[in-house]
C-alpha cells in the first residue's frame, strides 16, 4: 500500500529543511522483514520455522502498518530475520550497571538498579551475549545500512571488541554529554556526564549512508562534530509511564536523520518505552521495535501509536 501522506516533525531549530518530509509514493507498509529461512539439516529448518511463525505475530502494528513491536528476545527474533533487510539498526541494550548501586535521582539516593535483565552476568557471558546479537545485527543489515550502539563505560568496551572481531567498520564514537548530569555521591571519582554511541558499518567494504549536509546544517553551516550536546528526556517525552533507562528525543532525531531517508526500515531490538519508535514514524521511516518486557512494550505502543495519529491528523509534529 503506499502512504501519500506528508508527514510534519518538529525541526531542529536550525533547519528549516526537515520541517516537511514527504512520503510519497514510498511503500510505507512493507515491514515483513521476519520469515522462515531454510537450512541444511532437517531438524535446524523445524526450529526455524517454529521461530518465524512466533516472529509472524506482532505484539502490536500500528494504524497504516508503518511500525510494529514484537514482544520476544531480542536474539530470537534477529533470528529469523531476511539478511539485508534493515536500513538502520539503533540498539541501546542492557548496560549491566545494575550491581545494587546507588545514584542520585531528582536530590536523592536511589538505588542504580534498573532491573533483573540488566544485571550482569559475568565479562564473558556478557561477551557473548553482546557478540551474538551483534552478529545477527551485521547479516541483517543492508549493504549502505549502519547500526548505532549506546553504552557507558561498563559495557561501550567490551561491545567495541566485539564488533571489531566481527567484522564492523566503526565510523565513528559519539561522546554524547548531558548538561546536567547526577552528581557522584561517593566523591571517589568523577561524575560521569557522557554516554558513548558507537557508529558503525557492516564492513570495512561497503559504502553507508551518511547526510552530511544536513548534519552541517544542523550545526550553523560548519562540520558535525562528534560530541553531541543534548538535554536528557523532556516531561513531555515521559507522560505515558515510566522507563528507567529512557533516552531523548533528540538524540534519536540526530541518528536517525544523519543515517537514513524516508521510507527507510529502522529496527531497534531494545525498543524499551519506544523512543526510536517515535522518532521514526514522525521522520517519515518504517519502524520494527523488539523488547521482552511487556510493560514497556504498553508504553512504546501508546507513545509511537500517539505518534502516528498525530501524523495521520496533519498535527504532526
Ligand atoms: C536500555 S533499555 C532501552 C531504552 C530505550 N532506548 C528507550 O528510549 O526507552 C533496554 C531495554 O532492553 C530490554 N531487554 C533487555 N534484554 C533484552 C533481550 N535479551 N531481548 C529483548 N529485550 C531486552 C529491556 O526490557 C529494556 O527495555
Amino acid at each position: 500500500m503506499t502512504q501519500t501522506a506528508v508527514v510534519r516533525c518538529e525541526p531542529y531549530e536550525t533547519d528549516e529543511t526537515l520541517e516537511t518530509i514527504s512520503t510519497e509514493g514510498i511503500d510505507m507498509s512493507n515491514l515483513d522483514i521476519f520469515e522462515a529461512f531454510s537450512v541444511e539439516s532437517a531438524s535446524g529448518t523445524e526450529v526455524r520455522e517454529a521461530r518465524a511463525a512466533y516472529a509472524a505475530r506482532p505484539f502490536f502494528s500500528f494504524n497504516a502498518n508503518r511500525a510494529r513491536l514484537y514482544h520476544a528476545e531480542a536474539l530470537e527474533l534477529l533470528r529469523c530475520a531476511r539478511t539485508e533487510s534493515v536500513d538502520v539498526i539503533f540498539a541501546d541494550p542492557p548496560y549491566f550497571l545494575s550491581n545494587n548501586g546507588v545514584t542520585c535521582q531528582s536530590g536523592r539516593m536511589v538505588s542504580v538498579n534498573k532491573g533483573q535483565w540488566d544485571m550482569s552476568k559475568g565479562p564473558a557471558a556478557d561477551f557473548e551475549f553482546n557478540k551474538a546479537w551483534l552478529s545477527e545485527c551485521q547479516r541483517i543489515l543492508k549493504q549502505d545500512g549502519t547500526l548505532w550502539v549506546s553504552g557507558t563505560l561498563h559495557n561501550i568496551y567490551a561491545i567495541g571488541f566485539a564488533m571489531q572481531m566481527l567484522g564492523y567498520k566503526i565510523l565513528n564514537d559519539i561522546a554524547w554529554y548531558k548538561i546536567n548530569p547526577p552528581p557522584n555521591l561517593s566523591c571517589r571519582y568523577f561524575t560521569h556526564a557522557t554516554e558513548t554511541l558507537l557508529w558503525a558499518k557492516k564492513n570495512d567494504s561497503v559504502k553507508h549512508k551518511f547526510n552530511y549536509e544536513l548534519m552541517k546544517k544542523e550545526n550553523q553551516g560548519r562540520q558535525m562534530q562528534s560530541l553531541w550536546q543534548i538535554t536528557p528526556p523532556k516531561p513531555r517525552e515521559k507522560h505515558y509511564g515510566k522507563h528507567p533507562t529512557q533516552k531523548p528525543e533528540d538524540l534519536l532525531r540526530r541518528i536517525i536523520v544523519a543515517a537514513s531517508n524516508p521510507g527507510d526500515l529502522i529496527l531497534d531490538p531494545f525498543v524499551g518505552s519506544g523512543t526510536t519508535g517515535v522518532v521514526s514514524v514522525r521522520l517519515g521511516r518504517r519502524f520494527i521495535g523488539i523488547d521482552a518486557c511487556e510493560e514497556y512494550l504498553n508504553v512504546a505502543k501508546s507513545r509511537i501509536g500517539d505518534a502516528i495519529t498525530e501524523i495521520l491528523d496533519g498535527s504532526g509534529r
